[in-house]
């Protein structure tokens, strides 16, 4: 280094260094649906399971247990729940218990690689788009706080493998019927089973999944097993935004499921 280089970061696209273009961009498509759509997107989910987890009500009909609320960790959950039900944070915790639990999913998905360029992009035009210069006159990434807690997203995904684990759980309980006699398959009982399925899938592609699976491997041949295993999670990982948004719509869905045969406004029709 001569010292003399211009500070890393300092000033976005207008450094002397990039190309001195007086348009703001040169795309003629209709570059902005792509960033408000998955910002209109991200705005529902982020309505709907705000509603839901201060709702602290209508989570539970039996033997459906809402994937917001699962597993209970405080005392003030409904009774009769059928699910996972261990009240370490005890009677003191009043608010909705969905809040002790949603933080681990949340922080999964907050941090994940796809939904930060989907947030960057529709919430924070950092940038708005390829090719799209952003407004803002600087340009740090993640190096600094708060961004650069977006590191910790591999912890995430191993909590997130415990609440999928956990969600497995629950919707094997589904298979019972409201008096817990096993055999029973309702129409929550394939809602709870598209959605489980689209959990994992969205869970396994993750990019730190890929890394635990096959990373820091010199000979793919001296390791045939995680070699093979690496290779299913890369072809889930190829399809990483689409398992995103399919989960994430899931998740939603079995969560309001609930939400209509728990308030009343809905039964369950049972196919056997
Ligand atoms: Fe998206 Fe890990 S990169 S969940």
């Amino acid at each position: 280094a001569t010292g003399t280089e211009p500070e890393l970061n300092s000033g976005g696209v207008r450094t002397p260094t990039r190309a001195a273009i007086a348009a703001p961009h040169l795309r003629t498509d209709r570059w902005w649906l792509q960033p408000a759509a998955t910002a209109g997107g991200l705005l529902a989910f982020i309505v709907y399971s705000t509603w839901r987890a201060f709702a602290n009500t209508d989570y539970y009909a039996a033997p459906y247990v809402s994937p917001f609320y699962s597993p209970c960790l405080a005392e003030n959950c409904e009774p009769m729940r059928a699910g996972p039900n261990w009240e370490i944070f005890g009677g003191w915790w009043g608010l909705s218990p969905a809040l002790l639990i949603l933080i681990f999913p949340l922080g999964f998905r907050l941090t994940c690689y796809y939904y930060r360029k989907a947030y960057y992009r529709g919430f924070w035009a950092s940038p708005p788009a390829c090719a799209v210069a952003e407004p803002h006159k600087k340009y740090t990434g993640e190096t600094r706080f708060p961004l650069i807690l977006q590191n910790i997203h591999r912890y995430f995904f191993y909590a997130a493998i415990l609440v999928a684990g956990i969600l497995t759980y629950d919707t094997v309980l589904a298979f019972r019927d409201e008096h817990y006699e096993w055999g029973h398959m309702g129409l929550g009982t394939l809602v709870f089973l598209v959605n489980i399925v689209l959990i994992w899938a969205y869970t396994l592609s993750c990019h730190s999944c890929r890394h635990i699976v096959g990373g820091q491997l010199k000979h793919f041949s001296k390791h045939p097993v995680r070699y093979r295993m690496w290779q299913w999670v890369g072809k889930l990982n190829a399809r990483h935004m689409l398992l995103a948004w399919a989960s994430l719509v899931s998740v939603a869905l079995a969560d309001f499921y609930v939400y209509l045969v728990a308030s009343g406004a809905f039964d369950d029709p049972r196919l056997f």
